[in-house]
């Protein structure tokens, strides 16, 4: 039963024998088997959209690295289709995107990503495994409505921020209204648990930080009473300055996936009573396996000498195109050996 599954249990707090691992960009283009799937769509987008594909990559990870989790495949730009914008994935740039003003945005009708409902469902009647739905949250998503294209600090959102309050108020609510849908469209399917993901969130200011996160405990909390069981993970990268807030901001949040930018020492004292996920530096891959092996033990021994649950492993970020799956491997494989 998905329901006793190592992942579900250490984010509800019960007794687990070790803990469970999962990484996101789990199925990318670090796999040949990846590769191999991604050449029979015509892009990246179609790719997403087409439930057969999608559902083949979901499951990837399952049987190749022999994960606790599995996280859908799409991509946090996807529901922003249905708003009326524009959404291009190039081969070099990354992802281009072209807004109609907000006042024009369509309202979001669940109907148009049909195909990510159909992906989840294929994905459970295949699997045991939990499988992790997910949506950008309403500032990562927003920062790339305003940017066009992916940047290295997004100013176009903060400058919006501080010239026009009003307006940055107006994006945020628009898309936390459709990602309130979106999210519960997911659960419907068959999603066991939701992660949100806040790339950008380091580029705030902890004041503007503090000022928008109600739209994320909004979300969760509409999420949390429609499904009480369904686990809400929020992760943020910038977690090294802004870990307080969302401790006190976010109450209906119930794990928090932490970039390496905080000390596992403080996220377990911030964090008392909600699971965390996550902390270790993507880029121990590209050490020599006992390097990464020591790491991962380090940071597990951490971990359990405060809790013995509410503890998933994660990297810190996705995993990048070119690192080693057969180090990646070794890396899941030391995370099951570690017993508690
Ligand atoms: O974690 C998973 O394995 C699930 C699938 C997933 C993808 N993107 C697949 C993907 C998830 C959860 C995402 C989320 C996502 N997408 C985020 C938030 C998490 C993060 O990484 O910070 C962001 C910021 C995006 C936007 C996005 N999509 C970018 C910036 C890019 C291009 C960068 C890159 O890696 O090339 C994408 C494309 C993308 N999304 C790829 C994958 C596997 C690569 C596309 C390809 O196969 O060519």
């Amino acid at each position: 039963m998905v329901e006793d599954s190592i992942f579900l249990k250490s984010l509800r707090g019960e007794e687990i024998p070790r803990f469970g691992v999962w990484l996101m960009r789990q199925a990318g283009r670090y796999m040949p088997q990846y590769r191999q799937l991604r050449a029979k769509a015509r892009d990246f987008l179609d790719f997403c959209q087409n439930p057969t594909l999608a559902t083949e990559v979901t499951l990837l990870p399952e049987k190749l690295l022999g994960v606790d989790a599995l996280i859908l495949f799409s991509d946090i730009l996807v529901p922003l289709i249905p708003l009326g914008v524009e959404v291009k994935f190039l081969p070099q740039k990354g992802p281009v995107l072209k807004a109609p003003p907000p006042e024009e945005w369509k309202d979001f009708e669940p109907s148009e990503v049909e195909y990510v409902f159909e992906t989840i469902k294929r994905v459970k009647y295949l699997s045991e495994k939990p499988l992790i739905g997910f949506s950008g949250a309403p500032y990562t998503l927003a920062a790339y409505i305003l940017e066009g294209e992916t940047s290295r600090d997004f100013r176009e959102i903060r400058k919006l921020y501080y010239q026009n309050r009003e307006k940055f108020h107006f994006i945020l609510s628009k898309l936390t209204q459709m990602l309130k849908t979106y999210l519960s469209e997911q659960i419907k399917a068959g999603a066991d648990a939701l992660q949100i993901f806040d790339s950008w969130a380091y580029t705030m200011s902890p004041q503007m930080f503090a000022e928008y996160l109600p739209y994320v405990e909004d979300i969760a909390q509409f999420l949390k009473e429609e499904a009480p069981q369904t686990p809400i993970i929020y992760f943020f990268r910038g977690s090294g300055h802004l870990y307080q807030i969302a401790g006190q901001k976010l109450k209906s949040v119930d794990c928090f996936s932490i970039d390496w930018t905080l000390r596992i020492e403080k996220a377990l004292e911030g964090f008392k009573n909600k699971a965390i996920q996550g902390n270790l530096d993507p880029t121990v891959l590209y050490a020599d396996k006992k390097t990464i092996e020591r790491s991962v033990i380090e940071l597990l021994t951490e971990v359990s000498k405060n809790r013995k649950t509410l503890y998933v492993f994660n990297l810190g970020h996705g995993l990048a195109p070119d690192m080693e799956m057969e180090k990646v491997k070794h890396l899941v494989d030391t995370v099951k050996s570690f017993y508690l």
